[in-house]
């Protein structure tokens, strides 16, 4: 099974945008191995932005290592879009200028906020790009094949990092999505699945509840290629039983104040010394201090650890073309292994 628009990547892999960590060069690697590679480009959009000159800077060294000239740059990029001014004015010409094949659009304010932006990277002339819009709730999803979305990614509540608050996991919230394409006799729009796939078995789940497709943060984030600390990766290797290590919620960016999400979003974390200090009565704001105290001495242990409740599944640190060459490989023997049971 393919994507209609990526027939050479099958089945179809991407790597989360996920900011801070999905960088030119985990993105180029998962390229050159075969996968879709996306760059985490951010969530401020003003003309002052560091994050869009650094994408610029990134998408121009992507270029250069993938050794593509006048065709369109063959990654995407992704964008936590919960205050999109400026967006249109300062992110989209930078894509435009770097002829990125896809944009994702992750957490806006209210499910329909995306509608504008989508718009405008239509009405771009001379620039052929593919929009993926993260969802987590059925509700989420309607809105974003209305607004005309390309692909559309799935997000369980299994998944690493930030999602909606009130969601279900894949097994739920996957067939309903797909359910509500064929209805609506929809055969373009395309479905990713994102939230605790990281392996071939959670790749054949996955098209099995009706994705196209899959998407992974958390296995990513535990490899060679990714710029993420040692320690962060250290963890999830780690961490087993992720329902009762890790945990969905808000108070992960309260702790390292980065609280800026609208409430319908949380976010799920390992959880850390952050955590069990304020479970055990550490109030916020002494929990607060002894992180800004950790950071500021250069350490990383107080650091959230995003990610999502397989971490049990992820047992080494592999280069990024070893994990996608494995899951392919994966793929094909849980197949194999299913119609012998079947
Ligand atoms: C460390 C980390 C950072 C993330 N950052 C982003 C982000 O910047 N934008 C976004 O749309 N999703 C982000 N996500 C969520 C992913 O898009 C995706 O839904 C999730 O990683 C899938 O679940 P998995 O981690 O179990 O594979 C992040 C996830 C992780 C683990």
């Amino acid at each position: 099974m393919s994507i209609q628009w990526y027939p050479h990547i099958a089945p179809f892999i991407a790597n989360a945008p996920m900011f801070g960590f999905a960088d030119v060069k985990l993105a180029t690697t998962v390229a050159k191995a075969g996968g879709f590679g996306f760059i985490g480009g951010g969530y401020d959009f003003r003309p002052e932005s560091t994050q869009l000159s650094t994408l610029d800077r990134q998408l121009a060294e992507a270029r250069a290592v993938l050794g593509v000239k006048d065709e369109p740059l063959p990654l995407g990029v992704g964008f936590i879009t919960l205050q999109p001014d400026g967006f249109i004015a300062n992110a989209i010409p930078i894509l435009q200028k770097h002829q990125v094949a896809a944009v994702w659009l992750s957490f806006p304010q209210a499910d329909a906020d995306h509608g504008a932006l989508i718009q405008a990277i239509r009405e771009q002339q001379d620039w052929d790009t593919k929009v993926f819009v993260q969802v987590g709730t059925v509700a989420a999803a309607k809105e974003a094949i209305r607004q005309g979305v390309d692909i559309l990614v799935v997000q369980g509540t299994d998944a690493g990092g930030h999602q909606w608050l009130r969601g279900a996991s894949l097994m739920s919230l996957l067939p309903e999505v797909r359910d509500l394409l064929s209805e609506a006799q929809n055969t373009t729009t395309a479905i990713l699945a994102a939230g605790g796939i990281v392996d071939g078995r959670g790749a054949v789940a996955a098209m099995g509840l009706g994705a196209d497709g899959i998407v992974m943060g958390t296995r990513f984030l535990a490899t060679v290629e990714c710029p993420a600390p040692s320690a962060m990766k250290q963890t999830i290797l780690s961490s087993t039983d992720g329902g009762v290590t890790t945990i969905k919620s808000v108070r992960h960016d309260v702790f390292q104040s980065t609280d800026v999400f609208p409430r319908q979003y949380d976010g799920r974390a390992v959880i850390g010394i952050n955590y069990q200090e304020s479970e055990a009565g550490v109030d916020d704001d002494e929990v607060i201090r002894r992180y800004n105290e950790a950071r500021q001495a250069g350490e990383d242990q107080r650091r959230t650890v995003w990610a999502g409740s397989s971490v049990g599944s992820i047992n080494a640190v592999l280069s990024v073309d070893d994990v996608i060459t494995t899951i392919r490989q994966e793929v094909r023997a849980v197949i194999n292994r299913i119609r012998t049971v079947v």
